[in-house]
């Protein structure tokens, strides 16, 4: 050792020169365990520039839980100024762990503040992003350690423990949170990315480069679906692209684009890990602009096999600018099926709180609209709320309704259409099961449904007097929800105690129809605002009907109507009891609205889907 280099060494340890590293500041757990501290001599390479700071890599580290990259914050341009990106830097501050107190529900970020003593120690510098899906692999299934019981990241209780306060070290290989956390502020790049969503109103979306994922579906989306070992399976595989630090416009994106390499600094924001691109991705393809109709078409002389579609509508009211679009989706994608279950019908005076409670002009004029396209005329049938108790848009008063096409099927005779406030009660006798009211509410007094639409039930029949049932529900919404990133863990599943009753009375009125006929027919269908992977949420109903994208065999990952975050998810179901499972059973998910070419050319949030059954 030469004497200068042993008088360095010897100097060091004499703390003479302090300096820390980013990794040091970085640490292996989710908070810094130099939060708090000052620390001089820091050293690394400027990797991106934005308005509130800069990014540096420092020395990379042989431990994958630990990140090289660091944010340094400041939103003062005489320190902006002084930085380029390719400059090698020693810095001074103040290692900071910081969130919005307004937002007690995001992750720490670790930042180095009030940054002093710049000095530029050489410039050009290049520094070799991580490649993700080469360097290192994002998991693919679960997403926190803390999301605990047999619904991983969907189980109840939710929020019993929360990620910072738990502060424990990552398992980046095994968790996704920890994958992206063991990556903040580090440059990588996302080979290949593929969008999975359309962008949401700031033009951020999120993707997956070109590493393993699971739930992939045929139009390049990840679906929700359930590990090998019965987890639900929630794709933290996949990240945010946020705003281009250079100031570039992101593109437009739809479920499924593709795009070039991504080369950006992962951070979170806003409640999620993201990856900020340095400058604007690239499209490389665009999906198809063909969307499949139903294959499963109504036949007028085929008496003993009923088609039915699902439709979330979105707010439907008479002068809505979609009805004429879903009019045609209805003829057109959905070949105007026997009987539709339709939800979100407003009053016939929309979002307007004039007391209004009658749709029959919303109705009239989709159904008019149909027919203008079709020449099918459709009767229907719903039951007006009370004004202003069943949810959603403030004066819309949505509900569930069926149209149904009068030359195939007509309502069972001889109940009454049931009020408001009617309870629907199973009489008749064993094998004959009858409706005290028809169509009717199920226990719309039931608390688990206030400020939520109440179920419609009703009894059919063909011209024969066969006959089935079917329940048309819609749930209360996730809305108040938490980020599926969050530091609550398992995240919030907003009203997750009410989705969980309401499905109770659902179950008990089809209970009380199979007491009286096990072979009954019934079809329970809707939007029900819930993953069938949220197992407790149905259990008192799949106990007793069976989910008919099970029972018709369609691709676990083609199973969605929706698609939020990162996911194509399905909140839309049919269940049917064991007198339907019986006989040949058909069903497919129209996506309309998921791959829609654009989110203005959207009509509704949801996609609608059809099935075909045999009720004799
Ligand atoms: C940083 O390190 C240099 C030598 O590399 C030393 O001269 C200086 O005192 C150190 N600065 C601080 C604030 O410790
Ligand atoms: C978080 O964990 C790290 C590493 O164990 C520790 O150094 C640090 O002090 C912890 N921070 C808090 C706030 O508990
Ligand atoms: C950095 O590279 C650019 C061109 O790539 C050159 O113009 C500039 O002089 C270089 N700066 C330094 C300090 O080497
Ligand atoms: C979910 O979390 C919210 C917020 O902490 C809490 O109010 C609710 O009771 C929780 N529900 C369940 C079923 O854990
Ligand atoms: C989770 O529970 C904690 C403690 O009860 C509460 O402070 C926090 O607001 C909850 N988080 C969410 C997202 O509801
Ligand atoms: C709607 O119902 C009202 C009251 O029963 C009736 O006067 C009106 O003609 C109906 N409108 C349509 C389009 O059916
Ligand atoms: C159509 O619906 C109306 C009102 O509910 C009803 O009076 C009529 O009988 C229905 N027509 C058929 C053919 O079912
Ligand atoms: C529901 O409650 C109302 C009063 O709020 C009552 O008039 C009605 O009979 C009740 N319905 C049933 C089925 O109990």
């Amino acid at each position: 050792m030469s004497r200068l280099a042993s008088f360095l060494a010897l100097a060091s340890c004499l703390s003479f020169v302090s300096s820390t590293t980013v990794a040091e500041i970085q640490g292996p757990a989710w908070q810094s365990p130099l939060a708090g501290q000052t620390v001089n001599n820091v050293t690394g390479v400027v990797t991106a520039k934005s308005s509130s700071g800069f990014y540096i890599a420092g020395e990379k580290s042989d431990d994958v839980r630990v990140s090289s990259g660091l944010l340094v914050y400041s939103t003062s341009s005489s320190v902006l100024s002084k930085v380029a990106v390719g400059d090698a830097i020693s810095l001074s501050g103040r290692v900071s762990e910081f969130r919005s107190s307004s937002q007690p529900n995001y992750l720490f970020l670790t930042e180095l503040t009030l940054p002093s003593n710049i000095m530029i120690l050489s410039s050009n510098n290049t520094v070799t992003p991580v490649v993700l899906g080469k360097d290192r692999f994002p998991p693919t299934r679960e997403f926190s350690a803390l999301d605990v019981g047999a619904e991983g990241f969907l189980s109840a209780p939710n929020n019993s423990s929360r990620i910072e306060a738990a502060n424990a070290t990552l398992q980046p290989d095994k968790y996704g949170m920890d994958f992206w956390e063991s990556l903040e502020g580090q440059l990588v790049t996302i080979p290949k990315a593929t969008s999975l969503a359309f962008p949401n109103s700031y033009g951020e979306f999120w993707v997956h480069g070109d590493w393993p994922v699971t739930g992939k579906n045929k139009r390049g989306g990840l679906t929700i679906t359930f590990g090998p070992d019965g987890i639900p399976d929630g794709n933290p595989e996949a990240i945010l692209v946020g705003a281009p630090l250079d100031g570039t416009k992101n593109p437009m994106v739809v479920l499924g684009t593709g795009l070039g390499d991504i080369t950006g600094v992962v951070t979170f924001l806003f409640g999620f890990y993201y990856v900020l691109p340095l400058t604007a991705p690239v499209v490389t393809s665009i999906p198809s602009s063909d969307i499949p109709a139903t294959t499963l078409t109504s036949d007028l002389n085929d008496v003993c096999t009923i088609t039915f579609g699902d439709y979330n509508v979105e707010n439907l009211m008479p002068t809505s600018s979609h009805l004429p679009t879903i009019a045609s989706h209805i003829v057109n994608y959905l070949r105007t099926p026997d009987i539709l279950f339709i939800q979100e019908i407003q009053d016939n005076s929309g979002a307007t709180s004039d007391g209004t409670v009658s749709a029959n002009v919303t109705l009239a004029t989709l159904v008019v609209s149909i027919a203008q396209l079709s020449n099918v005329v459709y009767n229907f049938t719903e039951i007006d709320p009370v004004d202003g108790q069943d949810g959603g848009q403030p004066g819309g008063n949505i509900r569930t309704a069926y149209l149904y096409r009068p030359e195939k099927l007509k309502l069972v005779p001889g109940s009454p259409v049931g009020g408001s406030l009617d309870n629907t009660e199973v009489k008749g006798f064993l094998g004959r099961p009858k409706l005290s009211h028809n169509p009717g509410r199920v226990d719309p007094n039931n608390t688990a449904w206030d400020a939520s639409r109440k179920p419609l039930a009703a009894a059919w029949q063909n011209k024969f007097g066969v006959q089935f049932f079917t329940v048309n529900v819609h749930l209360s919404s996730k809305g108040g929800s938490s980020s599926v990133q969050g530091d609550a863990r398992p995240p919030v599943n907003s009203p997750i105690e009410a989705r969980t009753n309401q499905v109770s009375t659902v179950a008990t009125f089809v209970k009380s129809l199979l007491f009286k006929d096990p072979l009954a027919k019934i079809i329970v269908s809707g939007d029900f605002n819930e993953y069938i992977q949220t197992r407790s949420v149905y259990k008192p109903l799949t106990s007793i009907l069976t989910d008919i994208d099970e029972a018709a065999k369609v691709p676990e990952v083609e199973r969605y109507s929706y698609v939020y975050d990162q996911n194509s998810q399905q909140l839309d179901h049919a269940l049917i009891s064991w007198g339907l499972r019986l006989r040949k059973v058909e069903f497919e998910h129209v996506h309309v609205n998921t791959w829609s070419p654009s989110l203005a050319a959207r009509v509704s949030d949801h996609d609608p889907s059809v099935g075909r059954i045999r009720i004799c």
